[in-house]
């Protein structure tokens, strides 16, 4: 019987919460690190546009990131991608150290509708007091979503929580015009062909 390809996993479930990540290749001079990378074309993309940027990719579905680390070979010298099984919702203290990151992509997290699976929610207080250690000062945290509840959401968690600890690009409150980084995600290719709105935003660690 052919294996089903899961789209979702519950990141909270005990398979999920009860592994050790392995460590990352030791960082090159730029760190940046897509959470959610699935199949990783951002990833490929960002490297093809800044060879010598660390692009790291991390994804809870350990076929994907198996693909990505095969593709990886083959790139041209200069770029580099990797891809990192893990948890976002647990392993970031774990992966990163403190001050080492240069700038994080939450691109098009899962939705997770319903009110009862809320929690599963990326962008919760504890996971930015996690990035937040993790980013240099001047590092860049960006969000993006074509889903308004869940882009508010994490505006919400970010401007009250993030108090001190970085600064919105646009003035408190507010939303980013555009991707300032030239390159699309695969969702974000999707949902611009089709007309549809997507909210981002964008920050600054202190
Ligand atoms: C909707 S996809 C977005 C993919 C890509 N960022 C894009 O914009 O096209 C979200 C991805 O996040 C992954 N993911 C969800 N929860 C995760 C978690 N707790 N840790 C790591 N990856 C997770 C999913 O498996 C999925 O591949």
């Amino acid at each position: 019987m052919s294996k089903r390809l899961r789209h979702h996993v519950n990141p909270l479930s005990q398979q999920y919460l009860a592994f050790t990540p392995k460590n990352l290749t030791p960082p090159g001079e730029v760190l940046e690190v897509e959470l959610g990378c699935a199949e990783g074309e951002f990833l490929f993309r960002r490297a093809s546009q800044k060879p010598g940027h660390h692009v790291v990719g991390i994804e809870i579905r350990r076929d994907l990131v198996a693909k990505i680390n095969t593709m990886a070979l083959d790139l041209p010298p200069g770029q580099r991608v990797e891809a990192i099984f893990a948890n976002l919702n647990i392993h970031i203290p774990t992966l990163f150290a403190p001050a080492s990151v240069d700038r994080f992509f939450i691109n098009f997290p899962d939705p997770w509708f319903k009110k009862q699976h809320h929690k599963r929610r990326v962008v919760t207080p504890e996971l930015l007091a996690e990035l937040c250690e993790a980013l240099r000062p001047g590092g860049e945290l960006f969000f993006q979503s074509d889903i308004f509840d869940l882009a508010l959401d994490a505006l919400s968690v970010i401007e009250e929580f993030g108090e001190g600890l970085v600064h919105n690009v646009r003035g408190p409150w507010s939303f980013f015009p555009h991707n300032p980084y030239g390159v699309p995600t695969r969702r974000e290719v999707h949902v611009s062909e089709k007309g549809g709105d997507i909210w981002r935003i964008l920050y600054t660690r202190l």
